[in-house]
């Protein structure tokens, strides 16, 4: 599977998504299906990530979590990247090139968000459930 340990996050609601997407995702990286299945399939995760993400980012909202924007905006550049991949594999099928920026973009980009970006907010999460001191913004200059 393309989900591991490292990539928990502690917060059980935001992991349990995680592993769906992974999930969704080793289903199209291991099985050679015909196009109108993976177009079926690319747009089915999709819509489960922009739920997952639409999940993560009330949580934002009632934390009042600083860096919520940043992690926004993260959140929007993914969905694009899954926008482009499609359209690419529309046009071209299962080519080598596609083959190789999915696992570079769609997988990596979103393996790097959650080592990144999730875990950041879980530490936040965390500091307001215990009150720890050790999470501090992304960027403390921001003005906000
Ligand atoms: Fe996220």
């Amino acid at each position: 599977m393309l989900w591991n340990k490292s990539l928990e996050t502690g917060i059980e609601s935001v992991d349990k998504r995680n592993i769906d997407i992974f999930t969704q995702l080793d289903d199209l990286a291991n099985i050679r299906h015909e196009q109108r299945k993976v177009l079926q399939m690319l747009d089915n995760l999709e819509e489960f990530v922009k739920k997952n993400f639409s999940m993560e980012e009330n949580l934002h909202e009632a934390l009042d979590f600083p860096d919520a924007y940043l992690h926004k905006s993260h959140h929007k550049k993914y969905i694009v990247t899954l926008h482009r991949f499609r359209a690419r594999y529309l046009e071209n099928g299962a080519t080598l090139a596609n083959v190789i920026d999915f696992e570079k973009n769609v997988i990596e980009m979103l393996k790097h968000h959650i080592a990144c970006y999730d875990m950041h907010f879980a530490m936040y999460y965390r500091s307001r459930v215990t009150s720890s001191r050790l999470w501090t913004p992304l960027f403390a200059e921001t003005g906000r």
